[in-house]
């Protein structure tokens, strides 16, 4: 197993469209699927992570989150899913989003997501499953699916903001700069 590096804003991968998963038993999907949920693991505060934003050649339309239980958030379950679709939202929220590919102690911006998701997919061995989850998870399957789609959580905000937000990035790219140039 391997533990990957998480792409961080701007680098043009996080563009990368991925590239729908053909077989779950071919065995570099296999091996992409075990670097992810080790990565997943082995990074703090992490809920979930996206193909499409590590350091993976070909990434696939896969991504793996903690699922867990409102009534019990500290017993978690490591998920994997595969070629996931929305095929139901329901309400709104706009709260507080952030992102292990977007400086994530620095950049947080509200954005606007579903109260509830519901989705269809393939496990790891590539049944069909479909989940619905409200809260947290409900934000973050919308937000995973939007990576496997090129796209990170900023890509909402409309210009103002989001010219806000870059100026915001340009001083914390500039900070880490100098940061490395000191260690
Ligand atoms: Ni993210």
């Amino acid at each position: 197993m391997t533990l990957l590096a998480i792409l961080q804003y701007p680098d043009p991968r996080l563009k990368t469209v991925a590239a729908p998963v053909e077989d779950v038993h071919a065995p570099g999907t296999k091996t992409m699927i075990s670097d992810m949920l080790e990565t997943l693991e082995k990074t703090e505060h992490c809920g979930g992570l996206a193909a499409t934003q590590l350091d993976i050649a070909h990434p696939q339309q896969i991504f793996v989150f903690y699922d867990y239980d409102e009534a019990d958030p500290e017993k978690r379950t490591p998920m994997v899913v595969i070629n996931p679709k929305i095929i139901k939202t329901e309400g709104t929220v706009l709260e507080e989003e952030g992102c292990m590919s977007v400086h994530p102690n620095h950049i947080q911006a509200k954005i606007t997501r579903p109260a509830f998701t519901t989705i269809e997919a393939l496990d790891s061995q590539g049944l069909h499953m479909e989940l619905t989850r409200g809260g947290y998870l409900a934000k973050l399957f919308v937000h995973e699916i939007d990576h496997l789609e090129g796209k990170v959580f900023i890509d909402h905000l409309k210009p103002l903001k989001r010219k806000m937000v870059d100026e915001k990035i340009k001083k914390v790219l500039k900070l880490k700069s100098l940061q490395e140039k000191n260690a």
